[in-house]
């Protein structure tokens, strides 16, 4: 058990405490991830009250050099989790013999030549290319905004109303834009326990306190959705039922219904994130077509289609239907004209029904890869899905294993980097199978991952 000499250090004894845990990550005795002693223990150790422990212990984070666990205890901080997931984040690396399965990205199918014959067919017509380069109407130009009711229903969406479309730039403008219309600085939101980072960065941006609720194979289950409204109050909550980033889980049709009803019953506005889920099985069950009056819809072309387009799309409800247009306004006037027209002509030809049936069907094969060399782990995954959350055997913590896939050259993310809030984040990571990788690429990846997860922590070869 970790055991500091307190007599090194001066003043009160809490400080002692947050300067020894300082100390011991400095010089290496104490690890990220590193479990502290419990409360009871460590003041017996050093013959102090616990509530000295707590203070120390509540120093020490507040110096961001452990976390605070709820249920789970004490750990020194993972450098990874401070690590700003937005803005400065760094493109895919071409490095040679680096294979980057960090990213959630569309596959690269083609897409350029759907471009390049798009782009001449809009060449070809100077009246239009006149209309593109003008201000439009805030809400977007009107074939733009029936382009985007088609995606929302070729993706699966009902009841969509054409006159409360919404374009935005991409799905993470999106629900930024939902979160900034109904939400105050201090507000409670909810996300499942396991989110994507980009919700958890934005709930920073804004002020808002952000809960990640418990997860089981489905998601966020209804208990502790029931419990979080009446202990917090939340005013949303975030979810993506068709398929979660980053366990790919997904919600039936009861959990959804269950959910729901708890959120109509505590007045909750339910933002549903389909960026990720529109690619999959277009019957599967979404809270806009369960719940339409109480659920924003927020999708994307970036996963589907391509991501550089930024082209996404907001179905809000009656109700916030004002406030999210002028939140729109106020963060960017309108969306830039000429990128949406790109999709929305490749939204209504056959060119987004073509490249979609592509990804599907290369996801497939590549989710057949997966399986072949991960027979002996255990993973979480959808054959539509970017994304394949693997559990990690006993011997390793998630931030050291994705150290040591970045020594071998595997770029991938913790499953730290996910959890919403204090959700105890599992020993697992995410890698993704999308963007400009090869299969042989894949391939040689998943087998250098192999590899590491058979080998102990600090390179000694070992179980499995
Ligand atoms: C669940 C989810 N929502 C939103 C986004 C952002 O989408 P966009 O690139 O359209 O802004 C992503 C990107 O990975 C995502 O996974």
């Amino acid at each position: 058990m970790w055991s500091p000499d307190l007599s090194a250090f001066q003043g009160p004894a809490y400080k002692s405490i947050a300067a020894a845990i300082g100390e011991g990550i400095s010089s290496g005795v104490l690890k990220p991830g590193d479990k502290l002693p419990t409360h009871r223990a460590l003041a017996d150790q050093l013959g102090v009250t616990t509530g000295t422990i707590t203070r120390g212990y509540a120093e020490a984070e507040r110096q961001n050099l452990v976390q605070a666990r709820v249920g789970s205890g004490t750990y020194i901080r993972e450098p990874e989790a401070n690590c700003p997931m937005f803005g400065i984040t760094p493109l895919p690396n071409e490095l040679e013999g680096q294979i980057d399965l960090s990213y959630s990205f569309a596959l690269t199918l083609g897409q350029e030549q759907h471009l390049a014959e798009e782009l001449a067919n809009i060449a070809a017509d100077p009246a239009l290319m006149h209309r593109l380069l003008q201000y439009q109407p805030e809400c977007g130009m009107r074939h733009h905004r029936q382009a985007g009711k088609h995606w929302l229903e070729y993706t699966g969406a009902k009841h969509i109303d054409e006159d409360r479309v919404l374009i935005s730039n991409g799905g993470q403008h999106g629900f930024f834009t939902a979160l900034l219309a109904l939400c105050q600085r201090g507000d409670t939101i909810l996300s499942d326990g396991l989110t994507y980072p980009g919700l958890i960065n934005t709930a920073r941006q804004l002020g808002l306190r952000l809960i990640g609720l418990d997860m089981d194979e489905q998601g966020s289950t209804p208990e502790a959705l029931e419990l979080a409204c009446q202990r917090h109050q939340p005013r949303a909550i975030y979810l993506m039922p068709r398929l979660n980033n980053p366990t790919s889980r997904q919600m039936s049709r009861e959990r959804v219904e269950a959910l729901a009803t708890i959120c109509r019953k505590h007045r909750l506005h339910i933002i549903e994130d389909d960026v990720q889920g529109c690619l999959t099985d277009t019957e599967h069950t979404t809270f806009t077509n369960v719940a339409p009056d109480i659920s924003i819809l927020v999708s994307s072309c970036s996963k589907a289609l391509v991501g550089g387009l930024r082209v996404g799309y907001i179905h809000p409800t009656e109700q916030t239907f004002e406030p999210i247009a002028n939140a729109l306004k106020s963060s960017c006037w309108m969306i830039a004209p000429l990128p949406t027209e790109v999709a929305s002509r490749w939204i209504t030809s056959e060119r987004a029904g073509q490249i979609i049936e592509a990804q599907r069907n290369e996801l497939e094969i590549r989710h057949q890869i997966v399986a072949e060399h991960l027979q002996d782990y255990r993973y979480e995954s959808v054959s539509s899905a970017f994304n394949v959350w693997l559990h990690l055997p006993e011997q390793w913590r998630a931030a050291e294993f994705a150290r040591r896939a970045a020594e071998v050259d595997i770029l991938l993310k913790p499953a730290e980097l996910f959890a919403a809030g204090q959700y105890p984040a599992p020993q697992a990571v995410r890698f993704c199978v999308g963007g400009e990788l090869s299969r042989e690429r894949l391939k040689s990846g998943l087998v250098r991952l192999v590899e590491i997860l058979g080998e102990m922590p600090g390179g000694t070869e070992g179980l499995v």
